[in-house]
């Protein structure tokens, strides 16, 4: 499926699911719940969430809100290893099976988080 087309086959809703069931195993989370200590889920749910809509041909909220989105630079405070990397990937697949989406929206999404996940690795090991 074309990278412009998700948003128009699963819409708010599919993204909201998705990124819903990720976030609710943040706080759970041995390797990523460290680095949200006293920030606002909720608003970090809602920027993923509007990131991800705006990438995959939805509406322009994250523009609007947050400007460009220089994912790298924005996740430089926060230390990205490889593990760190693999937790995020693995949260991810988690809220996949719970979200159920259609498989070519799925599988387009994955790859977009496979990549970006690794390209935002930013200490070694
Ligand atoms: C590789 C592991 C990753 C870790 C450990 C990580 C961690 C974080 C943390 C701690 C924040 C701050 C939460 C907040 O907004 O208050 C954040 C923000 C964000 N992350 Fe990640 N992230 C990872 C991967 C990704 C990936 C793969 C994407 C894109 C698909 C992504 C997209 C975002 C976005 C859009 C924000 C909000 C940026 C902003 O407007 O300030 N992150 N991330």
């Amino acid at each position: 499926m074309e990278e412009y087309n998700v948003y128009s086959v699963i819409g708010e809703e599919g993204f909201e699911r998705l990124v819903a069931a990720f976030y609710r195993q943040i706080p759970g989370d041995d390797v990523l719940a460290p680095m949200y200590a006293g920030r606002d889920l909720a608003a970090a749910e809602q920027r993923l969430r509007d990131f991800l809509v705006v990438r995959f041909g939805g509406p322009p909220r994250y523009l609007d809100q947050r400007g460009h989105p220089r994912l790298r630079m924005r996740h430089m405070p926060f230390a990205i290893d490889q593990k760190a990397r693999d937790r995020w990937l693995s949260l991810m697949s988690a809220a996949f099976e719970e979200a159920k989406l259609p498989p070519g929206a799925e599988s387009t999404l994955r790859a977009f988080f496979e990549s970006t996940a690794s390209f935002l690795i930013n200490k070694a090991e």
